[in-house]
């Protein structure tokens, strides 16, 4: 079975929504929670779950190339490392790790609306369709390759909870069903 790593800083819904396919649709297995943030909410889920937790905290460290490094050493084996609301740029050390071998969910559609903030960005913007992208990951923000893509029409008037709430249901159906097929047709 292949070996899944998720990487999440928060929330932690879409590693929920991940671990819960994979339980009903076998495919995969998460051996391991990367969290940056000590008192996330996603360390619980995962501790319920039996999910080894690893707390790495870049402030000890003096680079990203260091806390990366030392992280590395923590990591078990794995063919895919899944970035689920992990709210860092990966380092050209963790890159090189895992080759062709990081994927990342977006809350919407690349090429527009990268960073931190894609939400509240398309609703400034005033565009009439956003959504959720998963894609690979390259030393760029929200820039690599493009694996799948899910469209969510903005209504007339809609808030930004409102909004948010729409695009991570769509999040919590797209990335199960990304990291399957992937595996599905050995892409990984
Ligand atoms: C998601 O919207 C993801 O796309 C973004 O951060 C959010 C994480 O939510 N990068 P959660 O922690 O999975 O609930």
């Amino acid at each position: 079975m292949k070996k899944v790593i998720v990487f999440a800083s928060g929330t932690g819904s879409n590693f929920q929504a991940l671990a819960d396919h994979l339980a009903a649709h076998p495919v995969a297995a998460i051996v391991a929670l990367v969290c940056d943030q000590p008192q996330a909410a996603v360390i619980g889920r995962a501790q319920a779950l039996g999910i080894p937790t690893v707390i790495v905290r870049y402030r000890d460290y003096p680079s990203k190339a260091a806390a990366e490094q030392a992280l590395l050493t923590r990591l078990p084996a794995a063919d895919l490392v899944v970035l689920a609301g992990f709210m860092r740029i990966v380092g050209e050390t963790l890159l090189a790790a895992f080759p062709d071998r990081i994927i990342n969910l977006h809350p919407a559609l690349l090429p527009s609306f990268p960073g931190r903030t894609g939400i509240a960005d398309a609703l400034a913007y005033g565009v009439r369709v956003t959504g959720v992208t998963v894609h690979y990951v390259d030393a760029g923000v929200d820039s690599g390759r493009i694996i799948a893509q899910a469209p969510v029409a903005i209504a007339e008037g809609e808030s930004l909870t409102h909004l948010e709430a729409r695009i991570h249901a769509v999040e919590h159906v797209l990335l199960p069903q990304t990291v399957d097929q992937l595996i599905s047709k050995g892409a990984i």
